[in-house]
């Protein structure tokens, strides 16, 4: 087994212009610990995508590094294959990402190129359908489906993979609650299995709820970090990054101030936990 350091991937005072564009980074520096889970939130245009095209080396920074498991990226081709091997990315836009004739294609794409047996390739393919409910679209062609459809399929061909680091732009948009779900618990259960997770997010109550770790961008700078509670707390913050409160964190400070939760008990970050404590005796006033 590989031993990794405990930051995986770091970015490290990182610079870059769109040719002719804006500076979309200015200066980003930030770290990505193995094996937990991160979300980048922020407003429009903040950076988020930007970012994570440089993750995986699709972007070259102008200034500054990007760092994968304690070195440097390097920009050679066979460098490049071995990132994109390790760090998957999902894009925001499926039909940026889909290119196959179909959804097996797809998603067999990946693994094909890994050279693994066509066994192996056929298990993993089968093993990601079914996780992510897709079997049934198998022999459709991708510009067939549904936005939402062709969210799974992005998804799904990055995880047939099988990377250490999983980054995901916005991998719920245009989803319904029940995929939504699905894809979360899914997230879930391969992050139990060591995979580091990194996601971005315009749902608050999913990056407070779910994310080990905030970093908040805003004009292509990390303006804030820290844990879920302190992030969405910091009314000063919120304002800036044009955020909203998560419900569970606006429900949470109106129970202790009424006195159903004790004051110096950590907010619920889950609607069980909020359940919970409610029912465990906490008086009311
Ligand atoms: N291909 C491009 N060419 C020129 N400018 C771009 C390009 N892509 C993004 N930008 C600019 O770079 C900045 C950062 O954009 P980016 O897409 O990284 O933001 P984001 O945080 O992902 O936003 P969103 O929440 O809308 O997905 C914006 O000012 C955007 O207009
Ligand atoms: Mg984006």
């Amino acid at each position: 087994m590989v031993l990794l350091p405990e930051v995986i991937l770091e970015a490290v005072n990182v610079e870059f212009a769109f040719p002719g564009g804006a500076r979309a980074l200015k200066g980003v520096s930030l770290q990505i610990f193995q094996s937990k889970k991160t979300a980048i939130i922020g407003p429009n245009g903040a950076g988020k995508t930007t970012l994570f095209q440089h993750f995986n080396g699709i972007l070259r920074p102008d200034g500054g590094k990007i760092r994968f498991a304690g070195r440097d990226i390097s920009y050679q081709h066979a460098s490049l294959l071995n990132l994109r091997k390790n760090v998957g990315l999902v894009f925001q836009d499926p039909d940026t990402q889909l290119f196959a004739g179909n959804v097996q294609q797809e998603i067999s794409f990946g693994p094909l190129n890994l050279g693994l047996s066509k066994e192996e390739v056929r298990c993993r393919v089968e093993q990601v359908m079914s996780a992510l409910e897709i079997e049934e679209l198998k022999d459709k062609p991708t510009h067939y489906l549904s936005y939402g459809m062709k969210k799974r399929v992005a998804l799904a061909a990055v995880l047939a993979m099988q990377p250490l680091v999983l980054i995901c732009d916005e991998p719920t948009s245009w989803l319904d609650s029940r995929q939504t779900r699905r894809i979360v618990d899914f997230f879930q259960k391969i992050n139990g299995q060591g995979v580091t997770i990194i996601f971005s997010t315009h749902d608050v109550d999913l990056a407070y709820t779910w994310a080990d770790y905030i970093y908040v961008m805003k004009e292509g700078a990390v303006i804030e970090s820290g844990a879920p509670e302190n992030i969405f707390q910091n009314e000063a913050l919120l304002k800036e990054a044009e955020l909203t409160r998560p419900w569970l964190v606006d429900i949470g400070q109106i129970l202790k101030k009424m006195g159903y939760l004790p004051r110096e008990t950590s907010l619920p970050r889950t609607k069980e936990e909020l359940y919970h404590n409610l029912m465990d005796g906490v008086c009311p006033r």
